[in-house]
Order: C-alpha cells, then structure tokens, then sequence
C-alpha cells in the first residue's frame, strides 16, 4: 500500500484527487496520527475538510455506499468528497467529541443507530461480520499456531466457538452495521448529534451489535474500562427507542462478540505486521481489560 505521510506529498495527493487550480493555497493540520490512517484538516478558500489516509487495507465500497445512502434520508454525515481504497476526503463538520452521554444523548444516539438499520440490505454487498472474525481466528489457530504468545490468548481462542455459536447472534437477521459508533466517532452540538463519523468498521451482521459496540465504547469514554452498569442503561434507554426489539434479545452475546473481534483482530494485525504492537496509541488501549473480561465474565 502506498503510504503518504509527507506534507508535501498530501498537499499533492489532494490537488491530483480535488483537480485544484496548481497555485492555490491549501492549509493542512495533522488531527490524528494513527496506527491504522492519519487523518489531516485542509483548507481551501473558504472549504474546510478532511483527509484520511488508510495505512491498511479498507473495504471502500459499502463505507461509501452506506455513507452516501445516510446522507439521502437526513442522517447527519459529513459530504464524501472522494473517495478510494487509500484516502477519503471530506467535508469538516463542527461539533464536539461528547465521552459521558445523559439520557437524553443516549436516545438521540439510539434513535441514529436505528435509522442506520433501516438501509435496504438487498441493495448492497458486504463483507459479514461473523465470517470477517473467522478469517483472524482461522489464522491465529491454522495458519500461525506458533505466535499464540500466552495463555490468556490461548483462552480467547477457546472461547471463540463458544461466542459464535450462541443462537441471538445468528436469530437476529442481518443489517448494514456502522460497526463503530463511538465517543470519537460522533460530533455534537448542544445534545443534538451533529456528525456521525468513520464508516471504515461497516460490514453486515446483526443489528444489536452495533447496539453492543456503542454501549461498550461509551461506557469506556467514561471509565476506559467496560462498566456493566452504563451498558444495561444504555440498553434499556435504546429499548425504548426500537419497538421491534423486544428485550429478550440479551445484549451481552453482541458484547461478547465485539470483544472477541477486536482481541482477534489485534492478535491478526500484530502478527502480519499490519500495527506495531509496542507503539504509543496501543500502550493505552485497554485491549487486555477487555481480554480479562472475555476470561473472567459470564461468556
Ligand atoms: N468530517 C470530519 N469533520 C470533523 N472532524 C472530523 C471529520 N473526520 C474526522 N474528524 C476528526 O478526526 C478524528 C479521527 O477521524 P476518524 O475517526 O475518521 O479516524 P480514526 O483513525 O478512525 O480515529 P479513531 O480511531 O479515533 O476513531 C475524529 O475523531 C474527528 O475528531
Ligand atoms: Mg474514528
């Protein structure tokens, strides 16, 4: 993959993607420096937007399609400008970063996710999430058995089967996922969501696990460790937004399932060296809480 991360190099990259006129003036500031993309503010005029840079592969298709689709029926995303398998440019939307959500939020956030649901499957094609994780698991067990560095990940793939057998997981039809609404991936104003961001994580699979990955994200904004009690109030609140969700669909499966993904994911990345375990953004994530949680929690 062609990495850019010279400045000179993006500001190039955006005149080629935006065909802007050779001595325009283009503004660029860094806003995140990531393991996985870089992501810079620009300028131009009186336009301010965004660029990201993937360092790995993206699946661009259904993020853009799903994007695009919101856009159309009012759910607030910012404008896609371009688009392809190794940048994105945006419109910059103004609105800020909330990490503790009151009842209110919660609902407004509920009320998104399940619009986002309402996306015509039929109209798209996807990578499955289920099938997305099995792909990490089938490496980390078949292909690389020698790199299981411990035994905590050891008792992560013991519990794989175990999660992706459970009959909610299957018995909740498939939908078109965000897969990552999360306190850094929405903008607010005033309580009212103002941008939902980074459709990089969309896929298809049940629609509670979005409802799972939102609590648990939420719930780390306020305490960088997966509380229980935020996440069942979460769910009720977000039950009393979806009247075709009865709440005998437990939520803790999706839970379960959104961990495990991201512990497989992790393990994948680091051995086929697509993130560099030692750098500075992973020494504070709390990946191996979570690894903890899968071990000692009620799986
Ligand atoms: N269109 C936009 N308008 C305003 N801010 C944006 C926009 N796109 C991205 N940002 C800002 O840049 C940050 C990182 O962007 P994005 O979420 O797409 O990348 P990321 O690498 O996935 O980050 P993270 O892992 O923190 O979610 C966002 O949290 C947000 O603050
Ligand atoms: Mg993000």
């Amino acid at each position: 993959m062609n990495l850019l991360f010279n400045h000179n190099e993006i500001i190039e990259q955006i005149h080629n993607t935006l065909d802007v006129k050779p001595n325009t003036s283009i503004r660029l500031k860094r806003m995140v420096h990531g393991v996985a993309n870089s992501v810079y503010k620009f300028s131009i005029g009186n336009s301010e937007n965004v660029i990201k840079i993937y360092h790995r592969e993206f699946d661009s298709k259904l993020s853009s399609n799903l994007l695009n689709w919101c856009s159309k029926v009012g759910i607030p995303v910012p404008p896609l400008i371009s688009i392809n398998d190794n940048i994105a440019i945006y419109r910059y939307s103004q609105g800020t970063h909330k990490y503790v959500l009151d009842n209110e939020m919660i609902a407004n956030l509920s009320v998104i996710i399940n619009r986002i649901h309402s996306f015509p499957i039929d109209e798209v094609s996807g990578k499955n999430l289920i099938e997305k994780i099995r792909v990490y698991y089938d490496y980390l067990i078949n292909i690389s058995p020698k790199i299981i560095p411990n035994k905590v990940c050891n008792k992560i793939l013991s519990h794989y089967e175990n999660i992706t057998s459970k009959k909610e997981i299957h018995s909740d039809g498939l939908y078109v996922l965000h897969g990552d609404i999360s306190p850094t991936n929405v903008l607010w104003v005033n309580k009212k969501i103002a941008s939902v961001l980074d459709f990089d994580e969309c896929s298809i699979g049940p629609r509670m696990y979005d409802v799972a990955v939102t609590a648990c994200k939420f719930s780390l904004g306020c305490h960088n460790t997966i509380n229980k009690n935020y996440i069942d109030h979460f769910f009720s609140i977000f039950l009393k937004c979806s009247s075709h969700i009865s709440s005998k669909t437990e939520i803790n499966p999706f839970i379960d399932l959104y961990i495990m993904k991201v512990l497989l994911e992790k393990f994948f990345l680091i051995e086929t060296h697509q993130i560099d375990c030692n750098s500075k953004r992973q020494k504070t994530d709390p990946w191996q809480k979570w690894a903890n949680y899968i071990i000692e929690g009620d799986v």
